[in-house]
């Protein structure tokens, strides 16, 4: 697929998705989200694409935020259907993917970008990177969910803090509070991901998508438990189920179909 904003490629099975604006560090302008929404819906919809590495092209930045030049004039609508659409097509498009994304976090992942990371199934951060939420330095305050996913990952006294300071916190720090799953080295940020996500690859697809959507019901308050009892069942209705359980009782390695 060819977008101006971002380089997206498809490579055994797992799609790497570069968001591409590196000389304004990878702010998230209108054109930018609207082909994160096409990639995502892409990923959703396509069999091949077991996990997704969302990155940002160079090492300074994995993304700095909505692109504020883009909304400097915006009145309080404005600002409104900026957050709704956003939050819709593509934070929370991507948080309800079947497909597990994970950010490879490559440097500042601030305001926005730190939201597009937390919107992610899993983090992986590259250790020279720094993340924050700074929205309330330009009189405003995180739109793209910030609020809610940096509460849920880190509890409301850390959120708080670091929302309303908007200091930076050092990788090792954003892993010490939970904020994200591993710090790495940069040249191992991408390897990293991909470990997990071969990991993933080898697992039921079905059975994989089913507990994303178990986990994330758990963190938005959707009845979990309730969503949990649905999908396993409907997990016995799947050829993988027979499959994984035949594979056991035979001392084989399961070949899941995804069916
Ligand atoms: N939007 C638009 N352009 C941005 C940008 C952003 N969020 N962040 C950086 N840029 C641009 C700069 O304007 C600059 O462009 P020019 O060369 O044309 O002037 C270029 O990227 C390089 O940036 P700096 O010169 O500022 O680089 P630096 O090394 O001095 O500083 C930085 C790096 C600390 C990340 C700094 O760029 C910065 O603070 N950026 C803004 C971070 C921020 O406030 N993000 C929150 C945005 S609001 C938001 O995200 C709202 C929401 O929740 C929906």
């Amino acid at each position: 697929m060819a977008y101006q904003n971002l380089i997206s490629e498809l490579k055994e099975n797992i799609l790497y998705v570069t968001i591409n604006r590196e000389k304004a560090l990878n702010a998230l302008n209108k054109d930018t989200l609207a082909e994160l929404a096409d990639v995502i819906a892409y990923a959703d919809k396509t069999d091949e694409v077991r996990g997704v590495i969302l990155t940002g092209a160079g090492e300074k930045a994995f993304v700095a935020g909505a692109d504020i030049k883009e909304f400097s004039d915006y009145n309080g609508k404005q600002g409104e259907d900026l957050a709704k659409i956003g939050q819709n097509q593509v934070f929370n498009a991507i948080e309800n993917s079947p497909k597990p994304f994970i950010a490879a976090i490559n440097g500042f992942a601030l305001g926005g970008g730190l939201e597009l990371a937390m919107a992610c199934h899993m983090r992986i951060v590259a250790d020279h990177a720094k993340l924050g939420l700074p929205e309330v330095t330009l009189g405003l305050i995180p739109g793209y969910g910030g609020t809610q996913r940096l509460t849920q990952l880190v509890g409301k006294g850390k959120a708080i803090e670091m929302i309303t300071t908007a200091s930076m916190i050092t990788a090792p720090a954003a892993e010490k509070i939970g904020l994200v799953n591993y710090v790495v080295p940069q040249p191992d940020l991408i390897s990293k991901a991909e470990e997990i996500l071969n990991l993933i690859k080898q697992r039921a697809p079905l059975a994989v998508s089913a507990a994303i959507k178990a986990v994330i019901a758990a963190v938005n308050n959707n009845n979990g438990y309730a969503t949990e009892i649905e999908a396993f069942g409907k997990c016995f209705e799947t050829a993988d189920f027979k499959e994984g359980v035949s594979a056991f009782v035979e001392k084989r390695k399961p070949n899941f179909s995804g069916k």
